[in-house]
């Protein structure tokens, strides 16, 4: 089950009346950029094409939600003041809590594998926040970029991580076969449509669900926060990192304890090599980009700390194999998927040769796909008309 039609039959058989509305919301592919986008940097996701669908009627008592192909089938009820909610229940309360929405009644369904690095919890919210703001209200009256805000917001409620933007924003302003090239300092965009030009992304499943919610996500927010406090000290540099010299950041940063440090020096040459990447996507450099890829991952391992033995040695396997240009880690980390830059002439062979090693190394079941850029969030309206959700909104 994948589209509107199914999701609105499958609805009716649920509640015993039609929705009134659908809304679907892709998740994300970072291309690169990981954990830059709470302080501030630039990062570079693209939408996936798939994602999660919520349908919707207007209730004028209760809120319900049913989350068809992740938990039951029966419907849970809840207020805005329910405690202990868990898994879609506890996104849509939150959600509906943000927007201060009317009861309604909600069927989820989605197609991300979750807990992958691939946002399906971003995804979630995204959808539930359009399917709400279409049953309950007339006119909306809230710009795309404040439902971005408010899905960040909710997500951090409902699954206890502090999230960054970037998650949401992929998933509302996604366009299809085009990356975003994200500024989180000034929330725009410019798309990089990716030409690939005999390769392809390919997202690798590790079999090793990330775990964010032991809050090592959350540490490493902490620690950076500190780490950017000892570094100010020294440099009484203005509002951000970015305004000041990289050359005089990286001097700064190799006086301080080793922790700060390399904390710091993931976060300052992330930042470049996002700079360096954009470039050499626009100059279909993909030799360059497959090495930025794996510097990335070599950082987010040795200095940021994100990375599991497991996933360094799927990266490693994968940047072994003749074809491979790059390799690494996508998303909040401690598990999830990898991204690689593959010509297509090694594929599928070069990635089942190093799946077959990661599986006798580590016993864990990988899968992989293709990465294809599909676009932003759309919304199915009670009147008939399906639109982009930041068409909508604006
Ligand atoms: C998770 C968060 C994002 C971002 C990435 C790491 O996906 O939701 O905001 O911080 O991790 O880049």
């Amino acid at each position: 089950m994948t589209g509107p039609d199914e999701l609105r039959s499958r609805f009716a058989d649920i509640y015993g009346r039609q929705a009134q509305c659908v809304a679907f919301a892709p998740g994300r592919v970072n291309l690169i950029g990981e954990h830059i986008d709470y302080v501030l940097g630039c990062v570079m996701p693209c939408a996936t094409l798939r994602g999660v669908s919520v349908a919707a009627i207007a209730d004028g008592g209760t809120f319900r939600v049913c989350s068809d192909n992740f938990s039951s089938s029966q419907p849970t009820a809840f207020s805005l003041e329910d405690t202990g909610l868990e898994g879609a229940a506890a996104f849509a309360q939150a959600v509906a809590y943000e927007l201060q929405a009317a009861p309604c009644n909600l069927l989820v369904w989605g197609d991300l594998p979750i807990a992958a690095g691939l946002s399906s919890s971003a995804a979630l919210c995204v959808a539930l926040a359009a399917a709400m703001l279409a049953v309950t209200r007339e006119r909306p009256g809230l710009p795309a970029i404040e439902l971005v805000k408010l899905c960040q917001q909710a997500e951090t409620v409902a699954s206890g991580t502090g999230c960054g933007l970037m998650d949401q924003y992929a998933s509302v302003y996604g366009s299809a076969g085009q990356a975003l090239l994200l500024d989180i300092r000034s929330l725009s965009h410019e798309l990089l449509p990716l030409k690939l030009n005999g390769c392809r992304l390919v997202v690798v499943n590790s079999g090793q669900p990330r775990d964010l919610g032991d809050s090592s996500y959350n540490l490493r927010r902490t620690e950076l926060a500190e780490a950017f406090a000892q570094l100010r000290h020294r440099l009484d540099y203005g509002e951000s990192f970015r305004d000041y010299p990289r050359e005089r950041l990286l001097d700064g940063i190799a006086t301080l304890p080793p922790l700060p440090r390399s904390r710091l020096e993931h976060v300052v040459t992330e930042q470049t090599r996002v700079e360096q990447f954009a470039q050499a996507l626009r100059s279909a450099d993909l030799q360059r980009m497959g090495r930025l890829l794996s510097e990335s991952h070599h950082s987010l391992s040795a200095n940021y700390k994100v990375s599991t033995p497991e996933i360094d040695i799927l990266v490693e396997l994968l940047q072994q194999e003749i074809g491979v240009l790059g390799a690494r880690i996508i998303g909040g980390g401690f598990g999830g998927s990898v991204l690689a830059l593959v010509e297509e002439a090694a594929l599928p062979g070069a990635l089942e040769a190093a799946l077959r090693q990661y599986r006798v190394q580590t016993g864990l079941g990988p899968d992989w796909m293709e990465v294809t850029a599909g676009g932003g969030a759309r919304v199915w309206l009670p009147d008939g008309r399906e639109l982009a959700v930041r068409e909508w909104l604006d």
